[in-house]
């Protein structure tokens, strides 16, 4: 036996007794005759004594950092008790011990806060995991999986696994590919999601299906996006999206409830893509916070009073102006607001400039522009705004979406420098009626200036009402006219967001069931009809058999995790992540292949 007890459970209840414990040196403390260590293992620290003759024994057999040993002795109350350990109370008076396993000093020390570099951690992560941060946020993973199964069951869903060596499935990113040996020049596609293998369960009758599911995508990575993730993954039969809505947001309430002891809003507020783009600049509002966008002008219409005609080049030759109220920030120093503007120069934004304009509390509107606005101006932008005295307003202008973009950006980095995104608050969200598509400067058709993207995916279904605009019209957009004045543009989808705190948690879908719109669609996106069987032909083929009104959404597990944890990185919540290069510094992985291998694979490498 190795052990009576964890190093997390003794309390003073347990003074007197004899137990074994067994774990890692954490840390080793001398003090004259006697010998303090704190052992570890995941379910917190015991303090060990090591009186006058163990010792002693110390020195002819030491124990080091993160050496697994085995100790027996008595419990006993502590003379000054740590108030910050469960197990404070009490130590180990050490009658035997045992070296289970030496161990060679660590590359970083294994504290909550530690010292070690970020890829050092990661080329030792099952040290790092060793940590009582990662150990936890990995806990919270398993509860959260935990919740959410427990939930879809009680709710009828049944998990069914999908494969893994599959044809390409279109999210919107690259492809992984694995080469097959027993079908020479040719690949499997890992999925990016079991999109299309989902709508088939669809048809086959299971109503309600879901997966914690592997996802695979080859794409630039972030914080927030890692090549390999986990989605919840959902598909229902027979439903609309108000019946998507609630059992999802219901799954919502229940994982806080049960892993964060949480209470989300019931029901989740709602809002249009159309509004969350002309409020908050994107179509995942972080609204912890309001501090909306004003619109002055857009595309050349104006909103504000005396906006169109000012006689100041920068505003009449914008095409938009937007405009952002901080509130109490009037007295924001030159210097806090040059650092603003190179801020919203930075590339990432890429802005030209920015204009500002303090409502002093004395009733005075200044602006960095006072030689060019006149106060009449002024005035009516502060009133178009809203702005109180002792409020910045903050001006930007130029190319919408760029624009809007950056405007975006900047009302979070306000909301952050205002510290009004608290980790301890959370807001969900559910942003509706997308686009269908999605326009796209590269590869354009044929005689078109651009081409239409699915928005979300090929197999979104367009609004009922909408479905004319998309059968009725060619998907080529004239050269020379504005993509927006196609009718390709107005068309909204039956596609949601969950959107947490500013971050897409999840997204989904009504889907197309029906072949003849199917083929509508891949038409509108630009596949020829043999292009469209030969990729989507199993669909397409499925659809004629009896497949019903179906619909569903996937939620990033990862991102999930993230939020719940407090955190912006879903790394911490990965056992095995791989680094912002997608390299598993572990392992070392991507890495050459041998020419055995390269051979009998019938791959030959270009130089
Ligand atoms: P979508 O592509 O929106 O939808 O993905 C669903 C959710 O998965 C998360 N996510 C990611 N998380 C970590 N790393 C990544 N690289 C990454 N990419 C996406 C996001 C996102 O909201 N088949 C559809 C769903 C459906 O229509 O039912 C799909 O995959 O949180």
């Amino acid at each position: 036996m190795y052990r009576t007890h964890t190093c997390g459970e003794l309390r003073l209840s347990d003074a007197g007794k004899e137990v074994m414990l067994a774990g890692w040196v954490q840390r080793i403390r001398k003090f004259g005759k006697m010998t303090f260590v704190d052992l570890r293992d995941r379910y917190g620290i015991t303090q060990l004594v090591f009186q006058e003759k163990l010792n002693a024994q110390l020195d002819a057999q030491p124990i080091n950092r993160e050496y697994v040993i085995q100790v027996s002795g008595k419990v006993v109350e502590r003379s000054s008790k740590n108030p910050q350990l469960p197990t404070g109370d009490i130590e180990l008076v050490v009658q035997h011990y045992e070296v289970l396993n030496p161990a060679k000093t660590p590359p970083f020390t294994i504290e909550e806060e530690t010292d070690g570099g970020e890829d050092l951690r990661m080329k030792y992560r099952f040290l790092d995991l060793r940590r009582p941060s990662l150990q936890r946020n990995l806990l919270l993973r398993y509860q959260a999986s935990r919740a959410v199964r427990e939930y879809l069951d009680q709710q009828g869903f049944v998990e069914i696994e999908t494969p893994f060596l599959i044809k390409s499935t279109p999210e919107g990113a690259r492809d992984f590919v694995v080469p097959s040996r027993m079908n020479p020049h040719q690949f499997y596609a890992l999925p990016q999601s079991p999109q299309t293998f989902k709508q088939l369960l669809m048809v086959s009758g299971f109503d309600r299906y879901y997966q914690l599911v592997r996802c695979f995508r080859d794409e630039d990575l972030r914080a927030d996006r890692q090549p390999e993730f986990t989605q919840i993954d959902c598909e229902m039969s027979f439903v609309t999206q108000e019946d998507v809505l609630q059992v999802f947001e219901g799954m919502m309430r229940y994982v806080f409830r049960k892993v964060a002891g949480i209470a989300l809003p019931d029901p989740f507020p709602r809002m249009s893509w159309d509004e969350a783009m002309w409020r908050y600049g994107n179509d995942k509002p972080d609204l912890r916070f309001d501090m909306p966008l004003h619109n002055l002008k857009v595309r050349n219409t104006s909103y504000c009073e005396g906006i169109a005609h000012t006689g100041f080049a920068v505003f009449d030759q914008a095409e938009t102006i937007l405009a952002l109220v901080v509130p109490d920030a009037a007295g924001y120093t030159r210097k806090q607001l040059d650092e603003l503007t190179a801020w919203v120069k930075r590339p990432q934004i890429g802005m030209q400039g920015l204009l500002y304009v303090r409502y002093q509390p004395d009733g005075l509107l200044k602006s960095s522009a006072d030689k060019y606005l006149s106060q009449q101006l002024l005035q009516q932008i502060q009133q178009f705004c809203g702005a109180q005295p002792g409020d910045l307003i903050l001006l930007l202008a130029g190319r919408e979406d760029k624009t809007r973009k950056a405007a975006a950006e900047l009302r979070l980095e306000m909301g952050s420098r205002l510290g009004l995104r608290s980790r301890e608050v959370f807001k969900p969200l559910w942003v509706v009626d997308f686009p269908l598509f999605e326009y796209s400067e590269e590869d354009a058709l044929p005689g078109s200036a651009g081409r239409w993207v699915a928005r979300h995916h090929p197999f979104t279904a367009p609004k009922p009402e909408h479905i004319p605009l998309m059968i009725n019209h060619s998907p080529i957009i004239p050269p020379g006219t504005d993509y927006q004045d196609h009718p390709f543009a107005q068309i909204k989808a039956n596609a949601y967001d969950m959107v947490i705190n500013g971050q897409e948690v999840g997204g989904g879908s009504i889907r197309i069931f029906r072949r003849d719109l199917q083929e509508k669609m891949f038409a509108a996106l630009g596949l020829s009809a043999e292009e469209a069987r030969q990729k989507f032909g199993f669909l397409l083929g499925a659809f004629e058999y009896g497949a019903p009104p179906h619909g569903g959404i996937a939620f990033g597990f990862d991102r999930l995790c993230a939020i719940l944890g407090g955190s912006d990185t879903i790394r911490d919540f990965i056992a095995f992540p791989k680094n912002n290069a997608g390299r598993d510094m572990m392992l070392d992985a991507p890495s050459p292949l041998d020419e055995a291998q390269l051979k009998e694979l019938h791959i030959c490498l270009r130089k």
